[in-house]
């Protein structure tokens, strides 16, 4: 059992904590300071439901609590879902004060989280996230979405939660893939901010692979701290908020490019911060043997590092997609050296097909 660790996103009158620790479904009244007798529509999935839905009941007391079990995975993240949630609500006759909670990983998160924004014009929601990618990454810091068959993530909100509750339990249950995909997004950390976490991870990779649950926590821990930390200072994506996407240009061309499904997103920002770290060392930013180390610990934690074979022009088509385009630039997330990123156009622009030609896509 670890002790809990609690964080705070630092958002004026819009602050939030974040609760990290074992056995917190047990904590009778963990969360009555957040719903306090509201009524409360918790969202899940069916994977989800038999698993967890019964001990955080027991967490919630409103005075109406509802749940609503979705269909699971990435498909689930539509506007026809929105729909369902908004049905269920009126069904319920929920009003402006009811509390959304949301029970899963990343995808429950957003769909829980946009519909929360979205309802009478937004109402509250806590994240209860259950995978180690929610934990570290999409269940703080306010986005939520839905996808449209134009692309992922395109029709969604700022709406920052009430609070995360992170039970590190939960990551006992979590398909090993999964894990993997969540050891990405902690590798991204690493690589932005913190190379004395990169170096933790290198020496620690076994026993997280293990699950070791002090070492998950710390890992939970440091991936919060400095989104948080990030969050805090570019809410709304101004600036270097664009920094935590290291990966996320080239990975949602791959995303995109291998089909919706066939990649789980934590593999593709894998592969992702491969190409962003090689087109890194082409511009003589990092040498060789940071590209070198970035590949084994990936590889380490099972994840790929190479894209898969597509027409370079077709990747480069589906990189202009991304959301940090602006004025037809492809802005990229580079590296300095390892803890160190900056988010860059400034690069020759035959540059990046020749990487693709050369390097990655054969
Ligand atoms: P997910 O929500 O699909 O969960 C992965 C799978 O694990 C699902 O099948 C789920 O049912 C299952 N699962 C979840 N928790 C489990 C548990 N404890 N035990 C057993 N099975 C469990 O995927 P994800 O990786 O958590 O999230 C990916 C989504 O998050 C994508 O839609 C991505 O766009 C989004 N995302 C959002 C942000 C953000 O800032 N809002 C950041 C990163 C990713
Ligand atoms: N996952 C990137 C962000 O929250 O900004």
């Amino acid at each position: 059992m670890t002790k809990t660790i609690n964080l705070n996103v630092d958002l004026g009158q819009r602050s939030y904590p974040i609760l990290i620790g074992s056995g917190l479904f047990k904590q009778e009244g963990l969360l009555d300071a957040f719903i306090g007798g509201r009524d409360v529509l918790i969202l899940t999935n069916e994977q989800l439901a038999p698993l967890y839905l019964e001990p955080l009941q027991k967490l919630v007391t409103g005075s109406n609590v509802q749940q609503l079990v979705l269909a699971d995975g990435e498909a689930t993240k539509t506007l026809e879902t929105l729909e369902t949630i908004f049905d269920a609500l009126v069904e319920f006759r929920f009003g402006r004060d009811c509390v959304l909670l949301t029970l899963g990983g990343g995808v429950i998160g957003d769909i829980g989280g946009f519909a929360a924004a979205s309802w009478q014009r937004g109402v509250d929601f806590i994240q209860v996230p259950t995978t180690l990618l929610a934990q570290v990454d999409s269940a703080v810091g306010g986005k939520t979405a839905v996808n449209h068959p134009g692309g992922k993530n395109l029709i969604g909100a700022f709406h920052q939660p009430l609070c995360v509750l992170a039970d590190m339990d939960t990551l006992n249950t979590l398909p090993e893939r999964e894990l993997s995909a969540g050891l990405a997004e902690v590798v991204k950390y690493g690589l932005l901010a913190d190379a004395e976490l990169f170096d933790w991870l290198e020496s620690e990779s076994a026993a997280l692979l293990r699950r070791d649950q002090e070492r998950l926590q710390h890992i939970v821990r440091r991936s919060c701290e400095i989104k948080a930390r990030i969050v805090a200072a570019d809410e709304r994506e101004q600036g270097q908020r664009a920094l935590l996407n290291l990966g996320h240009t080239f990975g949602h061309a791959i995303e995109r490019c291998a089909g919706y499904g066939e990649w789980l997103h934590g593999e593709a920002v894998a592969a992702g911060m491969c190409m962003a770290a090689g087109f890194s060392e082409r511009l003589g930013w990092i040498g060789a043997e940071d590209v070198a180390r970035i590949r084994a610990l990936l590889t380490r934690f099972n994840l790929p590092v190479d894209p898969p074979r597509v027409d370079p022009n077709e990747f480069l088509a589906a990189m202009s997609l991304d959301k940090k385009v602006i004025g037809g630039e492809i802005r990229l997330v580079l590296l300095k050296k390892i803890g160190e990123a900056v988010v860059t156009a400034d690069y020759p622009s035959h540059e990046l097909l020749d990487l693709l030609s050369e390097r990655f896509i054969h």
